[in-house]
């Protein structure tokens, strides 16, 4: 391995795997290293350019934390998450699709009763949100675990602001024996990803705003049921052509209704204060493959 050249460095290079026994990491690390080698060639980029890389990657290593966690952020933001995210889960049939999980996941949310609110502080306008979990062919899937989090009124999640109570617009909620579920929350915010690391800057730079659409998210699972992790977005939201981190399909875009109950309300000097907003939407999961007998 002497006397290595642009021309042969990548053949060397990739000829030293040779030595790796993992198959999958052989083949990872194989078009990896192809394709790192194909991106310099056609970017040659100058040795100052090239630390300036390596310090970018060294600044979201530094920013990330237990509450931050800037490696998800650069890749939801260049679209890599949703691309993962799209091979993973091919839609099937009338499956609910599925949306990234983002940064703000937590696996300990508090277990609610149907129709339970995830608001802890009451502040923020009222939404209702019920619908049904189902198999593709819309028979109910009783006892469905719903895992929801959301932003407060202000954009920010629980983990971000030291002023909302700790897991706020965060519960677990299992359908009823008809499928159903129903929780009370508020109305979420649109918000901008954060923008005081080195991803931020990245933003900048490109000239690209950090906003994402207001959503609230879900991961819905059932025993023998693929588990789907998704957003549920609004209709009408600004960004919702634009997100930051590429995650919305015209499928998870729910539209306000009233209650049934307003429809036959004749006072609409005091609907104001009284409607609130409403969302049905519902969920279909996929079958996990039987295993072979
Ligand atoms: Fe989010």
């Amino acid at each position: 391995m002497r006397d290595l050249t642009e021309e042969n460095l990548t053949e060397v290079v990739i000829r030293k795997l040779g030595d790796t026994d993992d198959p999958r990491l052989k083949q990872v690390m194989s078009s990896l290293i192809q394709s790192l080698h194909a991106f310099i060639r056609e970017v040659e980029p100058t040795q100052d350019e090239w630390l300036e890389a390596i310090k970018f990657l060294t600044e979201v290593g530094q920013k990330c934390t237990d509450e931050r966690q800037e490696f998800i952020l650069m890749s939801d933001t260049l679209g890599a998450s949703m691309l993962i995210d799209a091979i993973n889960n091919r839609k099937v049939d009338d499956a609910t699709e599925s949306s990234v999980l983002g940064p703000y996941y937590r696996a300990s949310a508090p277990e609610l009763e149907y129709g339970d609110s995830i608001n802890i502080t009451n502040e923020g306008d009222s939404l209702e949100v019920r619908g049904l979990v189902s198999d593709q062919y819309h028979n109910p899937i009783k006892g469905a675990i719903l895992d929801i989090w959301q932003t407060a009124p202000n954009g920010l999640y629980d983990v971000q602001d030291d002023k909302q109570p700790d897991m706020n617009l965060r519960g677990k909620i299992l359908t009823n024996r008809d499928g159903r579920y129903f929780f009370r929350t508020v109305r979420p915010a649109s918000y901008p990803i954060p923008t005081d690391g080195p991803v931020g800057k990245m933003l900048s730079a490109l000239g690209w705003h950090p906003n994402r659409p207001a959503h609230i998210h879900f991961i819905v699972s059932a025993k023998g049921y693929k588990p789907i992790t998704t957003q549920l977005f609004i209709e009408g939201d600004p960004y919702l052509d634009s997100d930051a981190v590429f995650a919305v399909k015209n499928s998870l875009v729910a539209n306000f209704i009233r209650p049934e109950s307003d429809s036959s309300q004749n006072t609409p000097s005091n609907s104001a204060s009284t409607l609130q907003n409403e969302i049905n939407y519902d969920f279909h999961l996929e079958p996990t493959p039987r295993a072979q007998s």
